[in-house]
C-alpha cells in the first residue's frame, strides 16, 4: 500500500480535489466518520476494502446529496421508502432498495440491492452537492474495530494510508445509521442505529420486521463480533459484584450515568445526566479511551432498552465477549444470536 502524508483539513475544496483524483479520504457524518471514494471508480472502491481489510462481499453504503439521486441508483422506489427518505433525510437512516443497472457489482458484493443515505453534516452535505457522483463510504475503521467519532481516531487508524481527513468535529449521534430494507414486499429493520425503531414505525404507521439478528445473509457487516475493542468487554448485571469477583484483574468500567468505585478503577461515564442520546454520542469514544489503558477487561451494563438505548445495547452485545450474571447464582455465557 502506498505511503502518503495524511492531511487533516477543514476545507471541502481539498476534499473535492482528492476525490476527483481517485483518492480515498475520510469524511465526517452525523453518525461516525466514513472512508469515502467515488463509487464509480473501481480502483478507489477497491482501495477502501483494502484499507479496512474488509471482505469484498460486504457491500458499501452510498452517500448522496439529494433524494433525486435515488432515481439514478435504484431500480424502483416504493412509496413507503420515499416517505421515510422525505421524513428522515438528511439524517441517520440508510435505505436499501433494488439497485439500478448503473450500480456496479463491486459496490454491492454482487447483490441486487443498493444501500443509500443523505448524511446530516453541513460540511459533507456541501461536499456531496458539489460532486457529480455518490460517495461510497463505510465507517472509517479497520474491519471489526470500533468506529471513529472524531477526526483524531480516524487519523490514528489511517495515518500515512489515506490522503486526507476532513475534520468536521465530533459526530453528533455517535452510532451508525439505522438500516431499513425495501428489497422485499414489507420493510425490514436490518441494523439498529441512531434513529430508533419506534420513530420509524411511527412514521410508517406499521411495525417493522426485525431482521437484525440475521447475520451473513442479509447485512453481511452485521456479524456477531463487531465494533469491538481489543480489550475483552464483558457485560454484567452487577458491576460491583463483578469487580469484587475479579479483584485480581485490572478492570476499566464503562457505566451509563453513575460513577462506580471512582478511585480504584478507571471509570468512563456515558451520560452523567442519564440521556440515551448523549450515551450514544459518547459510546465509541469512551470505549476507545478504556481500550488504550492496557487493562485485562472492560466491564459494562446494558442501558435502558428503549429508543436509541436498544441500539446502544445492540452495539454492546456485538462488541462484547461474554455476559456475566450475578443474579441468583454466578453464571456466564457467550452471546448467541438468532
Ligand atoms: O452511519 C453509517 O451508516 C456509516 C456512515 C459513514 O454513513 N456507515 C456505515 O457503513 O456504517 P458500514 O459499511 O460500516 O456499514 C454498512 C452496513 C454493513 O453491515 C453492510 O453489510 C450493510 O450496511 N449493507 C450495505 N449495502 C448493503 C446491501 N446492498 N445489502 C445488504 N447489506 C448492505
Ligand atoms: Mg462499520
Amino acid at each position: 500500500m502506498d505511503i502518503m502524508n495524511t492531511k487533516v483539513s477543514y476545507d471541502i475544496t481539498d476534499a473535492k480535489l482528492f476525490l476527483n483524483h481517485g483518492y480515498v479520504i475520510a469524511i465526517p457524518t452525523e453518525t461516525v466518520y466514513g472512508l469515502a471514494a467515488n463509487c464509480y471508480n473501481p480502483k478507489s472502491v477497491n482501495q477502501i476494502y483494502k484499507l479496512k481489510n474488509r471482505p469484498i462481499t460486504n457491500p458499501l453504503i452510498l452517500h448522496i446529496g439529494s433524494t433525486d439521486m435515488l432515481n439514478d441508483i435504484a431500480a424502483e422506489i416504493p412509496s413507503e421508502a420515499l416517505h421515510l427518505a422525505k421524513s428522515f433525510w438528511p439524517g441517520p437512516l440508510t435505505i436499501l432498495l433494488k439497485k439500478s443497472s448503473k450500480i456496479p457489482d463491486y459496490l454491492t458484493g454482487g447483490r441486487d440491492t443498493v444501500a443509500a443515505r443523505i448524511p446530516q453534516h453541513a460540511m459533507t452535505l456541501e461536499l456531496l452537492n458539489q460532486l457529480d457522483y455518490p460517495l461510497a463510504a463505510p465507517s472509517a475503521n479497520p474491519y471489526n474495530h470500533i468506529s471513529p467519532t472524531n477526526a483524531k481516531r480516524v487519523y490514528d487508524y489511517f495515518e500515512n494510508k489515506i490522503a486526507l481527513v476532513l475534520d468536521g468535529g465530533i459526530c453528533e449521534h455517535g452510532i451508525e445509521s439505522t438500516i431499513i430494507s425495501f428489497a422485499k414486499n414489507v420493510p425490514e429493520l436490518l441494523r439498529y442505529g441512531s434513529i430508533s425503531k419506534e420513530s420509524i414505525e411511527k412514521e410508517l404507521g406499521s411495525q417493522l420486521i426485525d431482521n437484525t439478528n440475521y447475520k451473513e445473509t442479509i447485512a453481511p457487516g452485521m456479524s456477531l463480533k463487531h465494533y469491538a475493542p481489543v480489550t475483552p468487554l464483558y457485560i454484567t448485571d452487577d458491576i460491583h459484584r463483578f469487580l469484587v469477583h475479579f479483584s485480581d484483574k485490572r478492570i476499566g468500567v464503562l457505566s451509563f450515568s453513575k460513577c462506580i468505585f471512582k478511585k480504584r478503577y478507571p471509570n468512563e461515564i456515558l451520560s452523567s445526566k442519564g440521556s440515551l442520546e448523549e450515551a450514544a454520542k459518547n459510546l465509541y469514544e469512551k470505549l476507545h479511551l478504556l481500550d488504550h489503558l492496557g487493562l485485562d477487561f472492560i466491564v459494562t451494563c446494558f442501558v435502558p432498552d428503549e429508543g436509541v438505548g436498544t441500539s446502544i445495547n445492540d452495539r454492546l452485545r456485538r462488541a462484547s465477549s461474554k455476559f456475566i450474571s450475578f443474579n441468583k447464582y454466578i453464571h456466564e455465557h457467550p452471546f448467541a444470536f438468532g
